[in-house]
């Protein structure tokens, strides 16, 4: 049981977005210490579906939504649109947890962390992949001094999809997992990293992939599938993460190489499994065997954490959002956390269009630093297209080729997708 000062008085949230909203929907309970109040979407039918069954209000506005008495406000929206939600319910009174990414354009970066600033209410970043059962252990033995400082890590997410079930999450032809460039949805391969070792990136260099199988003119998919990006840290570290959705294979792995050894998690390791890797002719007499493997125990909440997705990470951001809330002190994956990740992929891609070239993050944190970028406003996705704006492909704007676009067509019609954006079937 979760204890806390306020334990009676649950925390009123309302969630934006049904898909990806109802894991943070079903989560919500007393011992967590929240209470699910309303939900929105633009999705009438499934709103009304899913409203239903959580026999909440809905509401198809957000304007509206934002008028319903809530404390909290989770957003679940598309990708690419988190930024300006966040800043309207930081107005409005709201504290707010934002799913990946926290914001598309630099611009958005720094006016996020100014609103958080000016408003006082608690921000969290929704990465869910630092609180995995293992990486928290590597955290843990990070600070201990296991390894010593960082000099490299990897970081790797990748999503190995075939297309059928990758246009079931995508429905519309500008429907952002469509159009995302590789580097944008970075933080899964990088918020482990940087939670384990408490560092921030500081510049970023990247490669766009380019892969048939997964890729137009026989897809709808408009963007590359995945890309390698090396990231300077700010203690001289270099990460390379990497990953997105490249058709060979599924893996979400970390390792952390220190002074003194390493740690790795997941593959070929089974899931929650953690190496401790000393090297053996460099070890001092005395010091831990040169190589351990186990799977760790939940640092606390293990029998809630154990039931939640993404290998109890799910849990943990809710969990680390209230406490954050009911303390008055802005969570570890704070705003400045959030956007310097957010600003890894908007970099990165500029990187990738010419072929690697090293790009600066600001530090978030400091004004000076961030007003070179408040008004950069680039941006490779569909509704912000014109003159000066990147394409989301090195190979340019691709257009998909009939069958293409007729099998994505029959696949979105079927699950009821209306928009404008429906190819013709
Ligand atoms: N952390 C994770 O493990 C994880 C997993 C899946 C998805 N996500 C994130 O969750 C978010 C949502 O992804 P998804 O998988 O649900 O797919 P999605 O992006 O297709 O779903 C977004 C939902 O928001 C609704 N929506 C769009 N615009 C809206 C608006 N203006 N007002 C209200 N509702 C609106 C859509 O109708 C849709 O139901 C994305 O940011 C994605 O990156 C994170």
């Amino acid at each position: 049981m979760i204890r806390s000062k306020n334990a009676g008085k649950l925390l009123r949230v309302g969630v934006v977005g049904v898909g990806r909203g109802q894991s943070f929907a079903r989560g919500m309970n007393e011992k967590i210490g929240m209470k699910l109040v309303a939900l929105c979407d633009t999705w009438k039918e499934r709103l009304k579906t899913v409203g239903r069954q959580y026999r909440v209000a809905t509401y198809a506005s957000y304007e509206k939504f934002l008028e319903h008495e809530m404390d909290a406000v989770i957003l679940a929206n598309y990708f690419h649109q988190h930024a300006p939600f966040a800043i309207q319910a930081l107005r409005a009174g709201c504290h707010v947890m934002s799913e990946t990414t926290a914001a598309k354009t630099m611009a958005e970066c720094v006016a996020l962390c100014r609103e958080v600033e000016r408003s006082g209410r608690i921000y969290m970043f929704a990465e869910n992949y630092p609180y995995m059962l293992a990486v928290q252990e590597m955290r843990r033995l990070y600070q201990a001094g296991e390894i010593g400082a960082v000099r490299y890590a990897e970081g790797e997410y990748n999503h190995a999809a075939d297309e059928d079930w990758r246009l079931s999450i995508s429905p519309g032809l500008r429907h952002w997992r469509n159009w995302l460039p590789p580097t944008y949805y970075c933080s899964h391969a990088l918020a482990p990293l940087m939670f384990v070792t408490d560092t921030l990136p500081v510049r970023v260099n990247a490669l766009s992939i380019i892969e048939e199988a997964v890729q137009s003119p026989r897809t709808v998919r408009v963007a590359d599938p995945g890309a390698p990006i090396l990231v300077r840290m700010d203690n001289g570290s270099v990460f390379r993460i990497w990953g997105l959705m490249l058709s060979s294979i599924h893996r979400v792995r970390y390792e952390v190489h220190g002074e003194r050894g390493l740690l790795t998690t997941g593959d070929p390791l089974p899931s929650g499994m953690l190496r401790i890797y000393h090297e053996n002719w460099l070890r001092k007499t005395g010091e831990k065997p040169h190589e351990t493997l186990y799977r760790p125990d939940w640092p606390d909440h293990g029998n809630l954490a154990s039931q939640a997705g993404h290998g109890g990470g799910d849990f943990w951001t809710s969990f680390h959002f209230v406490r954050a809330i009911r303390a008055r002190r802005q969570p570890y994956l704070d705003c400045y956390r959030g956007v310097s990740m957010s600003a890894v992929g908007i970099q990165g891609w500029r990187s990738c269009l010419e072929e690697g070239k090293p790009y600066p993050i600001p530090d978030f944190r400091n004004e000076y630093e961030r007003r070179a970028f408040e008004n950069d406003h680039w941006s490779p996705f569909p509704e912000d297209a014109g003159p000066g704006q990147p394409p989301p492909s090195i190979l340019g704007y691709v257009s998909p080729d009939r069958k293409a676009l007729e099998r994505a067509g029959r696949v979105w019609k079927g699950m009821g997708y209306k928009g404008k954006d429906l190819p013709p079937v």
